[in-house]
């Protein structure tokens, strides 16, 4: 029976990969390894607990003895544990160090030792740097990771890399772009606009709200890792992205419009520093060498995702009843 360790599984897309993987291969076992750090949340994973071929797991990936006998006992690694915000790397960086890079390496040396069939690493279109009016990020675009998560995030691609060059590792690394879709972090820029605006309360839009992101559905980003678990030849890179670019504040005012709500509510506040100004994949490769193809457009995902939180506001207000509070007001102040 194939085994297969998730890291990070209690987080926004961890979270969403385990429940496409368990449903789509009832044949396969799962470990889910996450410390739950403040956005690992188990009520993302409801119902998947009872599942037999389902496996939780407490801890830190840089945990070595841990990791080490739980790798021992799985084929694949999908690593998708990782400190993933942005603005929370720009406060504190450090942990972003110990677990995006060491951790990496930690489950590296664990995948190394006990020969396992594949190690997937989730990556970011960040590692790329930011893009000028024009062109596309392919896996040819060198690393000019330009916040400190996403150094951390190229540092743990370049310790992929070595680890498939220098020992034959069976390796490889995803870039994907932005993600929504159900569960994700009210930190992000979509489930914290939905919410606020679910709130009447104002809509912090860094600088003047032109930067671009590329949007794509998580769903997609699942089909995709999934293929590339499967299919991927080792030690390739492979980008995923659906072509899907938006200025930050056409997301806000469509968010303001479907919930009914007034532009009023929008609000300009300070730029983050550093503020990469446009992300934008080109994924011909996995396209063409792998046949994956986005299910989603945006219009259609962004209504089904407004919808998703408008139906799960339980679950949001548990989440900015804790400690959420005090990042809001350290990041916002009293915006
Ligand atoms: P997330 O922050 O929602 O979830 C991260 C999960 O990892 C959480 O459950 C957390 O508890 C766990 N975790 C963090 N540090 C850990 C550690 N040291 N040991 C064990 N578990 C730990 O993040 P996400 O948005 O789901 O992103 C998942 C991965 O995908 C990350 O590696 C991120 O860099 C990458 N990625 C994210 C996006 C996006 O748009 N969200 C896009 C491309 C790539
Ligand atoms: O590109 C992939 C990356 O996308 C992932 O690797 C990261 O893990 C993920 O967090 C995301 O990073 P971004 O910085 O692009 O996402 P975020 O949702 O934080 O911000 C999206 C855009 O919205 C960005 O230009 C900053 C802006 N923004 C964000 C927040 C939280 C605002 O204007 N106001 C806000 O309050």
């Amino acid at each position: 029976m194939t085994q297969i360790l998730i890291t990070g599984g209690a987080g926004f897309i961890g979270s969403n990969f385990i429940r496409y993987m368990i449903e789509k291969y009832p044949n396969y076992k799962f470990i889910n390894l996450d410390a739950l750090t403040y956005c690992g949340n188990l009520e993302n994973l409801e119902g998947i607990e009872k599942n037999p071929n389902y496996n939780f797991v407490k801890g830190n990936i840089t945990d070595k003895k841990l990791v080490d006998n739980l790798v021992s006992k799985v084929d694949y690694i999908v690593n998708f544990a990782a400190e993933s915000h942005v603005d929370r790397s720009i406060k504190d960086p450090e942990i972003f160090i110990k677990s995006n890079i060491l951790g990496t390496q930690n489950l590296l040396n664990a995948a190394k030792k006990h020969n396992i069939k594949k190690f997937l690493q989730v990556s970011t279109d960040e590692v790329y740097g930011s893009l000028g009016k024009t062109g596309y990020f392919t896996e040819e675009t060198p690393l000019q990771p330009n916040s400190p998560y996403s150094a951390t995030k190229a540092s743990a691609d370049l310790m992929v890399r070595a680890y498939h060059n220098t020992f034959n590792l069976p390796v490889n690394i995803t870039r994907c772009s932005n993600n929504y879709g159900p569960y994700q972090f009210p930190e992000k820029l979509i489930p914290l606009m939905i919410s606020n605006a679910l709130k009447d309360e104002p809509l912090p839009i860094y600088g003047d709200g032109k930067n671009i992101r590329d949007w794509l559905h998580v769903y997609d980003h699942c089909t995709a890792i999934d293929l590339v678990l499967h299919e991927g030849k080792l030690g390739e890179v492979y980008n995923i992205g659906g072509h899907n670019e938006k200025q930050n504040i056409e997301i806000v005012k469509l968010i303001l419009s479907t919930l009914n709500k007034d532009y009023s509510l929008i609000k300009f506040v300070n730029d983050r520093l550093g503020h990469d100004k446009r992300y934008a994949i080109d994924s011909n490769k996995i396209r063409t060498e792998l046949g994956w193809e986005p299910k989603y457009t945006f219009e259609t995902g962004i209504v089904e995702t407004i919808n998703w939180y408008l139906e799960n506001q339980k679950w949001m207000n548990k989440i900015k009843s804790g400690e959420y509070q005090e990042y809001y007001k350290k990041m916002y102040g009293n915006t």
